[in-house]
């Protein structure tokens, strides 16, 4: 099937989806922002008090479902690629996993945090199963973050692929973390392999060498 026919194929499927419908009836950037939702309606992590940090924000479906909760808190958003201004969030316009920006993230907060979530999605190849390890490691890479960072009862909450690297993750999260329960919001759709792990509790913090 020819490029712009698959494109006009997906955007049919968006137009019918009934997550890209809400979304646009209540004023959402995305349709992610039902998965935050249903998640939080799960586990309820989100107080008006929370620090907290959202990477991979862009367009800004998260931020915003955090905005509508938090108002006496702080959110920080990060994302390689630009997102609009949302009302009492902050930006930062980076790469995550780079230094730097984990320096501008611990100076923003200046205290550990409540809450890390990752949407993050590496950029698609084409190959399904490079695409979903790379996301993975999006995953692990912002798991070490969150377990520097994070107060001892904090969240961590992100997205991965099933896939090869799942058994990595896992055990990882249980190393690291108190609690640690894969989710699938029903609003993630059914034919995609996308899953959330949500981790509560901080053991230790941890880096790639001393596991
Ligand atoms: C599925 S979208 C997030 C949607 C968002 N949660 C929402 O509700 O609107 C994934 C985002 O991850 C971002 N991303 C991927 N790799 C990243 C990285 N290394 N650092 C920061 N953001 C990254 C992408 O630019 C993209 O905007």
């Amino acid at each position: 099937m020819k490029k712009n026919k698959i494109s006009k194929n997906w955007q049919n499927k968006q137009k019918r989806d009934i997550y890209f419908k809400k979304s646009k009836a209540q004023g959402y950037r995305s349709r992610s922002a039902f998965k935050l939702i249903e998640m939080n309606n799960k586990f309820n992590f989100i107080k008006s008090s929370t620090l907290l940090l959202d990477l991979g924000s862009s367009p800004g479906g998260w931020s915003h479902v955090a905005s509508k909760k938090i108002t006496n808190g702080k959110i920080l958003a990060v994302d390689i690629k630009f997102m609009e201004k949302i009302k009492d969030v902050d930006f930062i316009n980076e790469d995550f996993s780079f230094e730097e920006t984990h320096k501008k993230i611990i100076n923003h907060f200046k205290l550990k945090i409540d809450v890390v979530l990752s949407d993050m999605a590496a950029n698609t190849s084409g190959n399904k199963s490079l695409d979903s390890y790379k996301t993975g490691e999006l995953c692990l890479k912002s798991m070490v973050l969150a377990s520097k960072i994070l107060k001892n009862d904090g969240v961590f909450l992100s997205k991965f692929f099933m896939g090869s690297i799942f058994q990595e993750i896992k055990e990882k999260a249980n190393k690291c973390f108190k609690k640690v329960i894969n989710y699938k919001p029903l609003s993630s759709k059914k034919e995609s392999k996308e899953i959330y792990i949500y981790c509560k509790g901080i053991l230790k913090p941890f880096n790639f060498h001393n596991l």
